[in-house]
């Protein structure tokens, strides 16, 4: 049975400590700051330290927002972590925040759809909580790309960097939460932006790994081309099926890969530069992390308060592409709690009911 609408209730976002600038890559590879900092915008980025990855920066992100929302792990229904540097093939990141986390009644799976998996996992979960199978979902986008970078790749190695951000999105009536949620891919041009080998399709083997095949390749210019005029055609796709002017945005939260690609698209649909969140000068491009750490960070900031629309709009590899309108909540549900006390009250009179009713004749 649907519940109402998806909105956020809290969120929260890991960056490791360990700083990268531009200087530090310089003494690596064949590069300069002056070349990074104008074609991407890139100032520094931060990389995991021994002993962290992807779900364990997941699960502290996670945390945060699960503490904001006032949601215990054990009342969590659904994990979902969008990322394309997961712990594992399998099992899937999320099992592994699942049980970090303790939330022993929570379904938990992974989304790949590379730079654009955190949209991806929000509409999912929106789509699960209007249809009634969950509650709530523990949003989550979350990377460790320093682990597939070849640093000897001067095309790749200076542009990514690793965190985690999350959102927890609960069925309310108190507001309109998420409005719309657009998703496209292009599979044929896949290759242009792909880590080759350690798939079914290419195993890994001594070669494979020789040839450094096991690290992310891309084509940026072309990546760069198509960027620009999906993220602004998504972005209207997006306003169009939740019914809103670009007018009544007060945020945009656009994938950060690439300042350039930001300042286009905001051309492209003549979205003012003071109303998009842009932090990529400290993290680099934190594929399916980007969005929702900027998220975290502009709420804590107060640049994004309760009650804000906001869009988000991303493009990464696959190709994939999309872009979701939400209304900003950002505050735990107030009666959430009595509400459980009352259904699980009402469950257990259900049942107590159900062993004493006798068989009809
Ligand atoms: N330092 C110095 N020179 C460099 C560097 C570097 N780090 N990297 C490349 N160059 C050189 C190239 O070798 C080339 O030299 P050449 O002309 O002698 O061959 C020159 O700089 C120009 O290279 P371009 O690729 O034309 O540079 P461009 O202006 O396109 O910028 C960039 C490159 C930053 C990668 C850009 O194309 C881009 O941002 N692309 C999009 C990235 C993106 O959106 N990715 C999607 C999300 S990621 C995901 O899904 C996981």
């Amino acid at each position: 049975m649907p519940r109402g609408n998806a909105v956020v209730t809290g969120y929260g976002f890991y960056a490791p400590s360990r700083v990268v600038t531009n200087h530090d890559l310089e003494k690596m590879v064949d590069t300069s700051d002056e070349w990074i900092t104008s074609r991407t915008g890139i100032k520094e980025r931060r990389f995991a330290a021994q002993g962290e990855n992807t779900s364990t920066m997941a699960t502290r992100a996670a945390k945060i927002a699960l503490e904001r929302a006032r949601l215990r792990p054990q009342d969590v229904d659904l994990i979902i972590v969008g990322t394309c540097s997961p712990d594992y093939l399998f099992p899937a990141t999320a099992c592994l925040v699942q049980d970090a986390l303790g939330a022993e009644h929570a379904g938990a799976f992974d989304v790949e759809a590379a730079c654009t998996s955190f949209v991806s996992a929000i509409a999912v979960a929106n789509g699960m909580i209007l249809a009634g199978s969950a509650r709530n979902a523990v949003v989550i986008g979350a990377e460790c790309l320093s682990r597939l970078l070849d640093f000897k790749d001067r095309n790749t190695c200076v542009l990514f960097g690793d965190g985690a951000g999350a959102v927890v999105l609960e069925a309310s009536n108190a507001s309109v939460g998420v409005e719309s949620a657009v998703l496209h891919a292009d599979g044929s041009k896949g290759e242009l932006l792909y880590v080759k080998a350690g798939g079914s399709r290419v195993p890994a083997t001594n070669e494979t790994v020789a040839q450094g095949q096991h690290f992310i390749r891309m084509q940026g210019g072309e990546v760069f081309k198509l960027a620009v005029k999906s993220m602004a055609d998504a972005a209207e796709e997006a306003l169009a099926e939740a019914g809103v002017g670009l007018d009544e945005i007060d945020l945009m939260v656009p994938h950060q890969a690439n300042v350039r690609i930001i300042d286009a698209v905001a051309k492209r649909l003549h979205f003012p530069m003071e109303k998009v969140i842009v932090n990529i000068q400290r993290y680099g491009n934190t594929s399916a992390a980007s969005i929702p750490i900027a998220l975290a960070e502009a709420a804590e900031t107060g640049k994004l308060k309760k009650g804000d629309r906001v869009l988000l709009v991303a493009f990464g590899g696959g190709f994939t592409w999309g872009a979701a309108v939400m209304e900003w909540w950002g505050v735990p549900i107030p009666d959430r709690r009595e509400k459980t006390i009352v259904e699980r009250a009402a469950r257990t009179v259900d049942d107590l009911l159900d062993r004493v009713r006798l068989p009809s004749p």
